[in-house]
């Protein structure tokens, strides 16, 4: 199963500058939870904002340069590539960002796994609206802010109910 995870606020933004809009340490936490033991894959840009390979999980990085490498992770050259070389180590296979990877990968996602956070923020990256008539949401947990975490926020799980377009 091919599983998008995403953190947005209110209009879709996921960040800014490069960096992410929030801190929440229970978001992360989750975040872990869903991906350690799986590849990942991810943009140049989101991997050079989060600056090292996760550890416990295959990191696969997309990106055009030819020139560009890393310690600690894999480099290929297109998505196709990218779910390829994650589809040989496991069927579970998650797509963490950011926005160009978001977009280019939608169409072939079988599961979301949103946090929505309950605030609107200035961002240049936004994740593309959730069409309802394709994804049905079967799960939602929601948190209030507490000491380090200064947000409200949703965990929502999305399951397709269009079929999967083949890449
Ligand atoms: N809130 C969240 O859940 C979340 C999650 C992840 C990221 N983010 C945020 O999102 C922002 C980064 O997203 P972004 O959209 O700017 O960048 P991105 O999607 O992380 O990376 C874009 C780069 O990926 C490579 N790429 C994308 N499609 C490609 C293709 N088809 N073939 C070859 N290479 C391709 C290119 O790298 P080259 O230029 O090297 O060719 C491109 O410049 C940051 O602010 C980050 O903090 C938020």
């Amino acid at each position: 199963m091919t599983t998008i995870v995403v953190a947005m606020g209110k209009n879709n933004e996921i960040g800014f500058e490069n960096q992410l809009l929030w801190h929440l340490p229970k978001d992360l936490k989750h975040f872990k939870e869903l991906t350690s033991g799986h590849p990942i894959i991810m943009g140049r840009k989101t991997y050079e904002s989060i600056g090292k390979p996760l550890p416990n999980r295959t990191n696969i990085v997309i990106s055009s340069k030819k020139d560009w490498f890393q310690e600690g992770i894999l480099i290929v050259g297109n998505i196709k590539e990218a779910l390829k070389f994650s589809k040989k180590i496991d069927e579970d296979i998650f797509i963490i960002g950011g926005g160009t990877i978001y977009e280019q990968t939608l169409d072939f996602t079988d599961r979301l796994e949103v946090t929505i956070i309950d605030v609107e923020k200035e961002a240049d990256t936004f994740f593309p609206k959730v069409d309802l008539k394709i994804w049905k949401k079967i799960e939602e947990t929601c948190h209030e802010p507490d000491e380090k975490n200064n947000l409200p926020f949703c965990f929502q799980t999305y399951e397709r109910i269009k079929p999967l377009e083949k890449i």
